[in-house]
Parts: C-alpha cells; sequence; structure tokens
C-alpha cells in the first residue's frame, strides 16, 4: 500500500466532504466542484434518479430518519450513495471491503486492517509518523456510502492507491455483484451482540439527538426496523457467503476479537493475502498491530482525543456533530446489562434466535 499516496488522497476527500457537506445537507441532486465535473458525471446521474422524488416513495421510520431500500433500513442520505455504488462501483484486483452494521467495532477493524496492509511502509511499533498515530481510523479508510452520496464516489474509489481498503455498512443482499460476486475482491466483516450494538447507537446517536429514547431503538430493533436492520439479516448475509465462500469472506465477532485479539490479526493478515513472516511473528509484529489499535491507545491519542468533523460520517452528516472521541466510548462487551432488564434482552435474544434459526450462527 502506498500509503502517503493514501494519506495525501484521503486529506483531500475530507476537504471536499467539508465543502460538500456545507452544500447538501439535504438529499438534492448532486453539483460538483466545477473541477470536478468530468469525473462525477456517472455517480450525478445515478444520483439525480434517486433524488427527491424516488427517495421519499420508500418507506420510511420517522424517528430514526430511516428509509427501507431494498429489505433494509438506511439513513435517509445514504439511499442515494447506495444507488450510486450499485450503478457504479469499478471493481479492481485486490479490493478489501470492510463490512459491519453500524457500531459493531468498524473503528477498530478499520485500524487493524490498515496497520495489517500498511506494515511495510509504516512498522506498527516504532513509527512516530504512523498514520493511525495522526488521523483518526475513519479518516484512513473512507466509508462508501457517505463518498457516493456525495458525489465523489468514482473520483476519490479511481484515485485509491491498490490494494483499497474501504467500507460499508451495506447488507451482503445489497452489495453491487461487482464486490459480492467478484472473485478478486475480499469482504471482513465484522459483527457484535446486538444488545451491545444497541446500546452503543444509542449513546452515539445521543450526540446529535439527546431526546432520543433508547426504547424507540430497542423496540426498532426487535420489529427489525432500525438501522441496518433486521440486524439478523445484515448478519446472516454475511455469514452464509462466508460459509459459501470463506477465501473472500472473512467473518469476524467483535466479542472474540476482545477475547484473542493477536489470534485475529493473524487471521486476519491470512485472509488478506499478508500472512506474517516468520521473521515478524519472532518479532511479534502481530501483537505491535494490536496494541498500536487497541482502545485506549486509540482513544488516548491526541487527534482522537480532541480532533472533530473530520470523518466522513461527521463532515457531511452534521459538520462536526461527530468528534472524533465519539467513536471510543468503553469498547467493552456486555455494557447492555446497564441499560436493559433482563425481558427486554430475552426478547431481543429471541428475535435474533428466530431471524438466524437453522443458520449455525448464533450470539449464545
Ligand atoms: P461502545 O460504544 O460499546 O464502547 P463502530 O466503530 O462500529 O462505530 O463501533 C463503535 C464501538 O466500538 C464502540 O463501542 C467503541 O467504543 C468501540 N471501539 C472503538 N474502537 C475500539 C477499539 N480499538 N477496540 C475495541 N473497541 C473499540
Amino acid at each position: 500500500m502506498n500509503v502517503q499516496k493514501h494519506e495525501v488522497l484521503i486529506s483531500a476527500i475530507h476537504d471536499k466532504f467539508k465543502k460538500a457537506g456545507r452544500r447538501r445537507m439535504k438529499m438534492d441532486v448532486v453539483v460538483g466542484d466545477e473541477d470536478d465535473a468530468g469525473q462525477q458525471d456517472a455517480d450525478a446521474s445515478a444520483l439525480e434518479e434517486c433524488a427527491g422524488a424516488a427517495v421519499s416513495a420508500l418507506p420510511i421510520n420517522p424517528k430514526l430518519f430511516l428509509r427501507r431500500y431494498q429489505g433494509t433500513w438506511v439513513l435517509e442520505p445514504w439511499v442515494p450513495g447506495i444507488v450510486a455504488i450499485q450503478r457504479g462501483f469499478a471493481p479492481r484486483r485486490g479490493d478489501v471491503v470492510l463490512a459491519s452494521p453500524p457500531k459493531c467495532g468498524t473503528t477498530w477493524l478499520k485500524a487493524l486492517a490498515f496497520a495489517t496492509m500498511a506494515r511495510g511502509a509504516h512498522p506498527p511499533a516504532g513509527d512516530p509518523r504512523h498514520p493511525l498515530l495522526r488521523a483518526n481510523p475513519h479518516d484512513c479508510v473512507p466509508f462508501m456510502e457517505r463518498l457516493f452520496a456525495a458525489g465523489l464516489g468514482s473520483k476519490v474509489m479511481d484515485a485509491l492507491p491498490s490494494p483499497r481498503l474501504m467500507a460499508t455498512h451495506m447488507r451482503h443482499s445489497v452489495l453491487p455483484a461487482s464486490i459480492a460476486d467478484n472473485p478478486d475482491c475480499k469482504i471482513v466483516y465484522i459483527c457484535r451482540d446486538p444488545k451491545d450494538m444497541l446500546v452503543s447507537m444509542w449513546h452515539f446517536s445521543r450526540r446529535i439527538r439527546p431526546d432520543l429514547a433508547f426504547s424507540d431503538l430497542f423496540e426498532a430493533a426487535c420489529e427489525g426496523s432500525c438501522l441496518s436492520g433486521p440486524i439478523w439479516d445484515h448478519v446472516l448475509g454475511y455469514w452464509n457467503a462466508s460459509k459459501a465462500s470463506p477465501e473472500r469472506v472473512l467473518f469476524l465477532r467483535y466479542e472474540e476479537m476482545l477475547r484473542d485479539p493477536v489470534g485475529n490479526v493473524v487471521e486476519l493478515s491470512r485472509f488478506l493475502g499478508r500472512p506474517f513472516s516468520p521473521a515478524e511473528e519472532e518479532a511479534g509484529v502481530a501483537m505491535d498491530v494490536v496494541r498500536l489499535c487497541s482502545f485506549q491507545k486509540l482513544k488516548d491519542l491526541e487527534v482522537n482525543r480532541t480532533g472533530s468533523g473530520s470523518s466522513p460520517l461527521g463532515g457531511v452528516v452534521r459538520e462536526g456533530a461527530f468528534v472524533n472521541s465519539s467513536y471510543f466510548r468503553r469498547g467493552e462487551a456486555g455494557d447492555w446489562a446497564n441499560h436493559m432488564t433482563p425481558e427486554m434482552a430475552r426478547r431481543l435474544d429471541a428475535a435474533m434466535e428466530e431471524g438466524l434459526r437453522g443458520s449455525g450462527f448464533s450470539f449464545s
């Protein structure tokens, strides 16, 4: 990975996002900067078709600002981005897509995958200029829906150096065939106990919606209409894909990564075609990656304590709302017990069990 080029590009993305965010807080037709006009035609035409009437015809969950698109609930401003990805994503050999429902460890996975892939140019230990010491993980790996919704998909993705790392919250059935059926493209999926996911989502959402009741999120999750819901379908899609094509889809669990981070990083590096060499094993490089990306290490960094509004999500949805520190809360399993009664937990567990029945996968 050419990290320097990658970094320059990512910072260019942020400038664009900031400009784009000021102009496009609503879902209107994307009009690019004059200098981008040529490159953005394809994205813009897909977005145009999706703007206004088409999106407003989709089923809505008004409390959570969600629309149901192709059977899954997504944030309204992401819909045009998904349509643009489905129509215009140009795959490249070696692409790696990090997929997850929101609040399931995306930030951690981005950091681990980036550190693993970039370790040739930037050793995870002893490099004071390591990008992850200076930038939030979301600023190192772009979020596809946001990028394409901003009309910057083709331009930015084309310019990213190979192998490209990118992230999405799209469920598997919504991915374009250019990703889902592509033998040259790998997918790393991470999921988490949905009870902890909900708690994490509630705390995160309350930063911009202090009035949001936990019960609203909880009911939506049980009914299948929370963000990325039904959650069981999101998980099931990637679980089945990982069973059918284990060489192309790696299925990870947040709790398992907490339990054995080094083992999971070793597996991740193998899956990505970058196994640790005997010399690296001897030197403990996998452990270095884990240390660099640990919750406390990232949380305590200046950029993540005080940085703001530079992530793709924060930059466009509501500028500056999601400060970098908002991606690091507790970083543990089991916080749901502080927010749910045993009866609520049983209800959500039962909904998940029902949705996952027969799959061979279970959160319990
Ligand atoms: P909590 O809110 O339960 O603490 P996402 O990155 O998908 O938005 O998920 C956010 C969750 O991952 C938050 O969970 C956050 O604290 C946790 N997290 C962020 N970075 C982490 C890391 N390096 N290690 C473990 N957990 C991390």
